[in-house]
């Protein structure tokens, strides 16, 4: 196995341990999960790389204006806890974007969406599937912390959520994940568990932008067993980019 692969797998804490038999390798459960090896890992990275060409000035001007407008925004009342707005961060011409519940603590103070100890097993989990955090565009539901870390209230999603539109609308995604369970719902306007809408490509919007669901990677610091499953989520994500990817050339 390419040995920062390894690594990486390693670093979301997925074991690895390669059969005495072969070369080739397998994935194993984390200690207390079935030993149910996974299938065995494709070499293929995913295309990371965005298009060259820079984004017009127009759409430039659009992403700052809508910037300006999120960091100032006051439709609920979260703006008055907040420190404040996050935006969203990452590549604009990124195939991927990744969407999260709301900032956290870490989150609120440095205005940059999974910074804290989320965002660093995010990174890992990205970089696994051969995606850098900055090729990658990263945004949350809510743009507001909400105090204590408390789910969102639908008034503060309701008010929030056009901004994310125009972020899809102006990014145009290859691919959506959602992680956790309030960014998978409230994208997919429905109350089926997570757990049910993981392992299918579902749709978003008026372009039926391909959107995968998996796990917040808080919930995985909290409940590491679900990790391999988290990881057969982002291999999944990955395997179904790649066919998009190769219907396009
Ligand atoms: N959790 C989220 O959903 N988003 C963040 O930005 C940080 C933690």
């Amino acid at each position: 196995m390419d040995p920062r692969r390894l690594e990486y797998l390693q670093a979301i804490g997925v074991d690895v341990w390669v059969s005495r038999s072969g070369p080739a390798p397998a994935v194993s459960a984390p200690v207390g999960v079935p030993a149910t090896p996974l299938p065995v890992e494709e070499p293929v990275p995913v295309p990371a790389s965005p298009a060259e060409d820079p984004l017009s000035t127009d759409v430039q001007a659009q992403w700052d204006a809508l910037k300006t407008e999120v960091l100032a925004c006051k439709k609920c009342s979260l703006h008055s806890t907040r420190t404040q707005g996050v935006f969203g961060v990452g590549n604009r011409r990124a195939d991927w974007l990744i969407i999260g519940e709301a900032p956290g603590a870490e989150e609120d103070r440095q205005g940059e969406p999974f910074v804290g100890r989320a965002g660093q097993l995010l990174n890992a989990m990205l970089k696994a599937i051969g995606l850098p955090r900055e090729t990658v565009f990263i945004a949350n539901v809510l743009k507001s912390r909400p105090p204590g870390n408390r789910d969102p209230k639908p008034e503060e999603v309701a008010a929030c959520l056009p901004y994310l539109m125009r972020q899809i609308a102006l990014l145009q995604p290859k691919l959506m994940l959602a992680v956790g369970r309030i960014a998978a719902q409230n994208l997919l306007a429905t109350d089926v568990s997570l757990g049910r809408l993981r392992g299918q490509v579902h749709t978003f919007g008026e372009l039926n932008t391909p959107l995968i669901v998996t796990y917040h990677p808080a919930y995985l610091l909290r409940t590491p067993a679900d990790k391999r499953k988290a990881w057969e989520d982002l291999k999944f994500a990955r395997s179904v980019f790649q066919r998009l990817a190769s219907q396009e050339s």
